[in-house]
């Protein structure tokens, strides 16, 4: 079978990508949009940023924000309905990764009202048509939403997160502006961008990986071992290298498939609430350890990205143990405790493990795993 790859129809990075908004929107013809944006972002005046640029525009824009960390179900259906009623000819996504899911799931319902019940876009989904006008502004340096052909939905009943995998959702067109990014606090540019490191090795020992995905995961790894630390302090430069490593990723693991760490963090995040770059982070070092025998000489590459001096012709046990060392130590360096002491309880443990075998991302995982596998790494962090 051939190898398929999607990205989005145009992309914008650096400084002032946002300031191509209007035009982008305008020269398709789009007259009123749904602004889908957290009411955080609201508050803080991120989304602000964009909509004086409609406003100044011309642009007619309704504001939706019933939109939660983990976005749900109902967050979906609300904003199908918000954007019929509105008449809406396209969405804007301002956010980080539940923000931008929320929005490519309205979008994918509006143009396949067949699935209106959400539930039925988990898995991989071949849908009819793509997704309405899509254009996507991240404000965090993680999920890649705005290049990734996938969304993640909570079923809080359930206690579940299902992944939806769907060519059709790329947004059309990303402005992956760093200057949206700056008004993170510090433990939300640590976890996220952790995410986007979690990515790009997912993507990079994955058994789908090949010749197009490599170079885009592991520049992404070079980027973030280079900059997350300055990001993390707040400095323009870091946020620079991190807006760019993590769209590296995106396009890399989304043509490639994720593994242990994402199926995982999903199910963390449908159980408890854990926000995803926190419970990506945690799992990567033992996950890592978990993989090692299984991905031949990759992590003397991982280890090489993030300039382990030895790396080329060092000893293989010795080479994997320092690219271990190095996540954790960069984890360390940015304040991240690799610990769910009081986020996890024994007693979920069973259906945990169930939920992280039946997630999308586990197929995808260099070493076949069993229940047992997930609660001895879960039980290795409690
Ligand atoms: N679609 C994908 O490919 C993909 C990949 C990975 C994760 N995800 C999903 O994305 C979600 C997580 O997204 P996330 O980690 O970007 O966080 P998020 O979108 O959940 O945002 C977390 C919090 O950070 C705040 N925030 C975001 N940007 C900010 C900024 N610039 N300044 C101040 N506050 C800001 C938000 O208001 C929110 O309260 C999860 O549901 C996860 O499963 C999706
Ligand atoms: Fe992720």
């Amino acid at each position: 079978m051939p190898n398929k790859f999607v990205l989005n129809e145009t992309s914008y990075h650096g400084k002032g990508a946002i300031l191509e908004i209007p035009n982008e929107i305008k020269g398709r013809g789009i007259a009123k949009v749904l602004v889908c944006s957290d009411p955080g972002l609201v508050q803080f005046g991120v989304t602000k940023k964009v909509t004086d640029l409609l406003e100044g525009a011309g642009i007619e824009y309704r504001l939706y924000t019933n939109i939660q960390p983990n976005p749900t179900i109902e967050n979906v259906q609300s904003g199908v309905k918000a954007y019929r009623e509105y008449g809406a000819e396209g969405i804007v996504a301002i956010g980080g990764g539940s923000s931008m899911d929320t929005a490519k799931a309205i979008g994918i319902i509006i143009a396949n009202p067949e699935h209106e019940d959400v539930v039925s876009l988990g898995g991989v989904v071949n849908t009819r048509n793509h997704v309405v006008p899509l254009f996507a502004v991240p404000t965090t340096a993680g999920t890649a939403a705005e290049v990734t052909a996938s969304y993640v939905i909570t079923d809080p009943e359930n206690r579940r997160k299902f992944v939806c995998i769907d060519g059709h959702c790329v947004p059309h067109v990303a402005f992956v502006d760093p200057d949206m990014m700056s008004s993170m606090p510090k433990g939300l540019t640590a976890f996220t961008g952790m995410d986007a490191l979690t990515h790009a090795i997912e993507g990079y020992i994955t058994p789908g990986a090949w010749e197009l995905s490599d170079p885009l995961n592991l520049k992404a790894i070079q980027l973030v071992a280079k900059h997350l630390r300055s990001a993390v302090n707040g400095e323009e430069e870091g946020r620079r290298g991190m807006a760019i490593a993590e769209y590296l990723a995106g396009m890399g693991f989304s043509n490639v498939g994720l593994g242990l760490d994402h199926a995982i963090a999903h199910t963390l995040g449908g159980f408890y609430g854990i926000p995803h770059g926190k419970a990506c982070t945690i799992l990567l070092p033992s996950v890592m350890e978990f993989n090692r025998d299984y991905t031949g000489e990759k992590y003397r590459d991982i280890a090489g990205a993030f300039g382990v001096e030895d790396a080329l012709n060092g000893d293989l046990e010795t080479v994997k143990d320092e690219a271990i060392a190095e996540v954790k130590k960069l984890a360390g360096d940015i304040g991240i405790e690799l610990s769910f002491r009081n986020d996890i309880r024994e007693e979920d443990l069973d259906a945990i493990a169930e939920g992280a075998l039946k997630d999308a991302c586990a197929g995808n995982n260099p070493r076949p795993f069993t229940a047992e596998d997930v609660k001895t790494i879960l039980r290795g962090l409690m």
